[in-house]
């Protein structure tokens, strides 16, 4: 029958993870979630209720928060698949890791790299939430552990810097203009 793979039939599949292109290969019914930990070794992205409930295994897809195991690793052939190791530059934490060190926004961490996912595309939309608003976006995210309070003081922290960061770089253009 056209279109129909036998069992065990493995497929190609080639993303750009964290700005590097990789090839794995995988079962058609494969979730995007395992793929990213087995065939690209990509284990930073945990992976809990397997059901779209609690976030953990959160990624972006071409800049988009969304959960890896509501998605089969095929339909991400092609796109671009950033994880919570692309975060850190040179073996130096992100704003963001490092806002939640400092806040002590993790204890287990087994939420944490979804949930830094979710607020790195988040602040990239909304760079300068409220704290309900932060809390309502930490709302798609299961944690055990924190209470949520130190997550989003982490967030509102870095929200406040680029903040600053922005006055200061749009003060430096108009000294220049
Ligand atoms: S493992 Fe994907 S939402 Fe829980
Ligand atoms: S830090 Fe343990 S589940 Fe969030």
């Amino acid at each position: 029958m056209r279109g129909a793979h036998a069992q065990g039939e493995k497929r190609a599949v080639t993303v750009e993870l964290n700005g590097r292109t990789r090839q794995g290969e995988c079962e058609p019914r494969e979730l995007l979630s395992d793929f990213i930990r087995h065939a690209l070794g990509a284990t930073g992205t945990h992976v809990g209720c397997e059901h779209g409930v609690c976030g953990a295994c959160t990624v972006r897809i071409d800049g988009v928060a969304a959960r890896s195991c509501l998605m089969l690793a095929v339909q991400a052939d092609g796109r671009r698949i950033d994880t919570v190791e692309g975060l850190a530059a040179n073996e130096m934490l992100g704003d963001l890791q490092e806002a939640f060190r400092r806040h002590h926004a993790l204890q287990c961490g087994f939420c944490t790299a979804g949930i830094l996912m979710s607020c790195a595309d988040y602040l990239e939309r909304v760079p300068d939430p409220t704290e309900s608003q932060v809390r309502e976006m930490l709302s798609g995210h299961l944690c055990r552990c924190t209470g949520y309070t130190p997550i989003v003081a982490a967030v509102l922290h870095v929200a406040a810097a680029r903040r600053r960061q922005r006055e200061a770089g749009e003060g430096m253009e108009v000294t220049h203009a």
